[in-house]
């Protein structure tokens, strides 16, 4: 396909949402690592699919039933192709969260020990630690932390080579932070983790709306994300697994569509995918996020990186010619810019900035032990999308520069 050449005026178009008033400000959304806004080919998509379309996928053999079948597993392919990954290595979930929690759970569950470890990073939000923290539980295996630098929030490499070990059975890392925006090199990881047989579990929930995943070329053994962050509805994400494993891990939930026959003497499952798809899956949620690949693949990406770039770099600027502000762990080129003032309490800040048409988020971000690690309890974090523009940048340092002067 071939990318419309970038122009934000003319995407902004295509996001209804963005042309708003908050506390009677024109809208200025840096939120979009928390959700990002939707394209109305992606809501006319869910509107198109309930009233034309709508049926039970995989049941049945009525016209709508196929149509819908059909749209539900081009939607599939459409993802796979997305991530480079082979057509039924993709199961659907409900984001990220639900993914990782399968993979703990069906993949951990059946081969972690005790004595086993399962090393996380210590970036991670925690929808990448409390499913390995319930495992571990249920396993006798152990969590082990994989320490950020709490300066740069970078990891360190040698510092992986020491953790690595003969009982490291999972490595789970996202690609890139939700709070700093801090890439992680995962092709250097699964390359150390397989030398030591261990598999690698990646939260691509940041990266896919950043960066051009290629699951096969990055070696992941799982890579997962959530639609919402990628210009899609909520409730809808992927798993991505490679066939092998996803062969011989057991099912998680129970329930239709994941077996072939039942019977009280006992079931026997159907293949994966749809082994671990038990009931009726989101269907216009699967072909919302399709379309919203598509929208989003029919733009320039590079350039639209550059742009988000620019405007991380004007912001950073504009932050940094304030007084008494921080910025944490500060990534170039990154989507995001996480920042506290001395004194001030973030949500605070986070308000002033609300009601001035600011859209940002402020807290612990869901990383806690990153909190920790840096030493703070939260931050106000702004995070850019294809669809702001230098006026929002501006507007928000004019905004965080009032919410000082009165904090
Ligand atoms: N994970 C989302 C965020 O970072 C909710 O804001």
């Amino acid at each position: 396909m071939t990318s419309r050449p970038f122009d934000v005026y003319q995407i902004r178009r295509d996001f209804p949402s963005l042309d708003q008033h908050i506390h009677g400000q024109p809208l200025v959304y840096l939120d979009s690592a928390a959700t990002s806004q939707k394209p109305r080919q992606v809501i006319e998509s869910i509107s198109r699919y309930y009233s034309g379309a709508n049926a039970n996928v995989h049941r049945g053999s009525h016209s709508l039933t196929s149509t819908a079948t059909n749209q539900f597993e081009a939607a599939r392919d459409t993802v796979a192709e997305f991530l480079g990954a082979p057509k039924n290595s993709i199961v659907w979930s409900r984001g990220a969260t639900e993914a990782l929690n399968l993979i703990a759970q069906s993949y951990g569950r059946h081969i972690l020990k005790p004595g086993d470890e399962i090393l996380v990073s210590e970036m991670e939000h925690h929808a990448n630690i409390v499913p390995w923290q319930l495992v571990a539980e249920q396993t006798g295996a152990k969590v082990v932390k994989w320490p950020v630098d709490p300066i740069s929030c970078q990891l360190d490499m040698a510092q992986l080579d020491a953790l690595l070990n003969s009982n490291t059975k999972l490595v789970c890392v996202c690609h890139i932070s939700n709070v700093t925006g801090t890439l992680n090199p995962i092709r250097e990881i699964t390359e150390k983790a397989h030398n030591i047989g261990a598999v690698v579990v990646v939260d691509g929930a940041q990266a896919v709306v950043h960066e051009h995943v290629d699951v096969t070329e990055l070696d992941a053994d799982f890579y997962v994300f959530s639609g919402h962050k990628v210009f899609a509805p909520a409730g809808i994400g992927a798993l991505y697994g490679k066939p092998a494993l996803l062969d011989a891990m057991p099912p998680w939930h129970g329930g239709g569509k994941m077996v072939e026959k039942v019977s009280f003497g006992g079931t026997l499952f159907a293949q994966s995918p749809a082994k671990f798809e038990a009931g009726t899956p989101n269907v216009a949620g699967a072909i919302a996020l399709a379309e919203a690949i598509t929208w989003y693949k029919s733009i320039d990406r590079k350039a639209a990186e550059r742009h988000i770039a620019h405007l991380q770099k004007r912001l950073v600027n504009g932050i940094q010619s304030l007084d008494d502000l921080n910025i944490v762990g500060l990534q170039p080129a990154a989507s995001v810019v996480a920042f506290y003032v001395e004194g001030v309490h973030h949500s605070d800040l986070a308000t002033l900035l609300d009601q001035q048409g600011i859209a940002v988020r402020s807290g612990h971000h869901c990383a806690h032990p990153l909190m920790d690690a840096i030493g703070i309890n939260g931050c106000v974090r702004a995070s850019i999308a294809l669809y702001n523009t230098e006026e929002d940048i501006d507007r928000c340092i004019e905004a965080i520069r009032k919410a000082c002067d009165l904090l």
